[in-house]
């Protein structure tokens, strides 16, 4: 599939949120990441689910919901969800990744299964029925503008391979963390689709949004 742009909304001037997603629909950011935070599962607070709800008000871009929440299952029903949204939630964060995930996809929505960066890719074994995406997380989650973690590169390749052994090459594999211009390309090397840009890439300061976003597909799509 064709490199797509997750844009990290908590990267954003939230001050400035309306005139911004103009700017991400002119850009053709394919999907709109908004981090969702329990400061617990994750020790920091980000975006809620009145966010969600204007954002869906607001634009036509899918979201791309992370949810760094405990116990993500007693907490789908509290966000609007619409059917090309895709939700994360981590594996680490349920005793119940299956029917968690199951719950999202009655919800109508995309179900996805995030990775943090010490959990191995084999607590998916019995999940590949189960996902539309797998969110492979490059920094450990919780707070932007942290430092890549190389080891998290071979397992996007490991997971993207996985997939392709069950029949499931199709479902993307998202990378979140620090995807700056240069790790983008290590990633997209390593097989992966769907890229989180924030801080590191697109939300530069003193950089026209729209010339970064350029910029960024250039990389992710060399000639
Ligand atoms: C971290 C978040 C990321 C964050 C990425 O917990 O999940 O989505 O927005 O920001 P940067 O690009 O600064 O790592
Ligand atoms: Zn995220």
């Amino acid at each position: 599939m064709k490199p797509c742009i997750s844009a990290s909304i908590m990267c954003a001037d939230l001050m400035n949120i309306g005139s911004h997603l103009k700017e991400l629909e002119r850009c053709g950011c394919e999907y709109i990441h908004v981090d969702i935070m329990d400061g617990i599962f994750v020790p920091n607070y980000t975006l809620g689910t009145d966010l969600v709800r204007r954002l869906h008000q607001a634009t036509r871009i899918p979201l791309d919901l992370h949810l760094m929440v405990e116990a993500p299952e007693d907490k789908l029903d509290y966000f609007e969800l619409f059917p090309e949204d895709v939700v994360s939630i981590h594996v680490e964060s349920t005793r119940h990744l299956q029917k968690a995930l199951s719950k999202i996809r009655q919800r109508g929505a995309k179900a996805s299964a995030a990775l943090n960066p010490a959990t191995p890719i084999c607590c998916l074994d019995y999940l590949y029925d189960d996902l539309d995406m797998v969110l492979i997380m490059t920094v450990n989650p919780g707070f932007a503008g942290q430092k890549m973690i190389p080891s998290t590169l071979g397992k996007i390749t490991q997971v993207k391979e996985w997939l392709k052994q069950k029949g499931k090459g199709h479902i993307p594999v998202e990378a979140d963390g620090n995807v700056s211009f240069e790790n983008a390309v290590k990633m997209e090397r390593a097989g992966a689709d769907i890229f989180v840009a924030g801080t590191s890439s697109i939300y530069r300061q003193g950089i026209p949004f729209e010339d970064s976003v350029k910029a960024f597909r250039e990389v992710l799509r060399p000639n």
